[in-house]
């Protein structure tokens, strides 16, 4: 997300995304806000043990832990991307997850990747690109993960497919993501899917099979939502809750009976 308050007027789409993005991310008031971690999501708010959390920066941790526990089966995996990779904690933490495989962190902030490379150990690397054009071979990575980001992707259908080239046969693209009824610095106007289905019709469009798709809005925006309100920033938590339907987590996996990059 980025921050609601947002002033500036966009020069260009990808340069003001980026902007917005470094302005909000390191800010020491919405650091103050999201606590000691390099997390920058809404968290998911309930424990393994099925108890709830209470702080903000133990949800975001939770949301990538949570990402983590829907592929246990990791020993095969060679090349992971971590999308829309904020600060780096989800990448480091994908990296243990993950290793030995090679896990790369990709953002189009430089800023934010200089961050992740200063703070975080990875086995792989930092790569700054648009999440549209990835410098990535053809069939090449094994999973992608991308934690709250692809909302921002204009449009996500170009997202998809992009992930569908990049995937081998087979491979998944691991995603949480909003779903909106109404357009906001949050989600452009091409990227409003209200209900679970619309959302999950655009990933089948470019090639993808869903594995497990779920609203847990009751485990992620409901609960941060309640969050901005107790700590006093219930413009946060109307402007959100007039604009988002609900939080999708999904694992989509790659058709294998598609080429590369070409949509069904
Ligand atoms: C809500 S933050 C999520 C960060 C991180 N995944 C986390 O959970 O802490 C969204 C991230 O997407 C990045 N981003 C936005 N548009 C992008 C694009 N077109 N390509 C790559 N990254 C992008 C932003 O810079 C930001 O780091």
């Amino acid at each position: 997300m980025t921050s609601p308050q947002g002033q500036t007027k966009p020069t260009s789409g990808l340069t003001a995304m980026r902007e917005s993005y470094d302005r909000a991310i390191l800010n020491p008031r919405l650091r103050a806000v999201f606590g000691p971690t390099d997390a920058y999501n809404l968290g998911f708010w309930r424990q393994e043990d099925g108890n709830p959390v209470t702080q903000l920066s133990q949800a975001c941790g939770r949301l990538i832990e949570r990402h983590c526990s829907l592929d246990p089966a990791a020993d095969a995996v060679g090349c992971v991307l971590d999308v829309g990779c904020g600060l780096g904690l989800s990448t480091a933490l994908f990296s243990r997850h993950y290793r030995p495989a090679a896990v790369y962190g990709i953002n189009l902030s430089p800023h934010q990747l200089r961050h992740g490379r200063r703070h975080h150990r990875i086995d792989g690397g930092w790569i700054a690109a648009d999440a549209l054009r990835l410098p990535i071979a053809s069939g090449t990575a094994d999973r992608i993960h991308c934690i709250e980001a692809a909302m921002h992707f204009t449009p996500r259908s170009a997202f998809f497919a992009e992930a569908a080239r990049v995937l081998k046969p087979g491979g998944q693209l691991i995603v949480t993501d909003v779903l909106a009824i109404a357009a906001s610095d949050i989600v452009a106007p091409a990227n409003l899917a209200g209900t679970l289905d619309s959302y999950l019709s655009v990933a089948i469009g470019q090639g993808f099979a869903p594995v497990l798709a779920e609203d847990v809005s009751a485990d992620t925006l409901d609960p941060f939502c309640r969050y901005m309100q107790r700590i006093g920033l219930r413009n946060v938590a109307r402007y959100m809750q007039s604009r988002l339907s609900g939080y999708v987590i999904a694992v989509l996996q790659r058709r294998s009976d598609i080429g590369r990059g070409e949509p069904s």
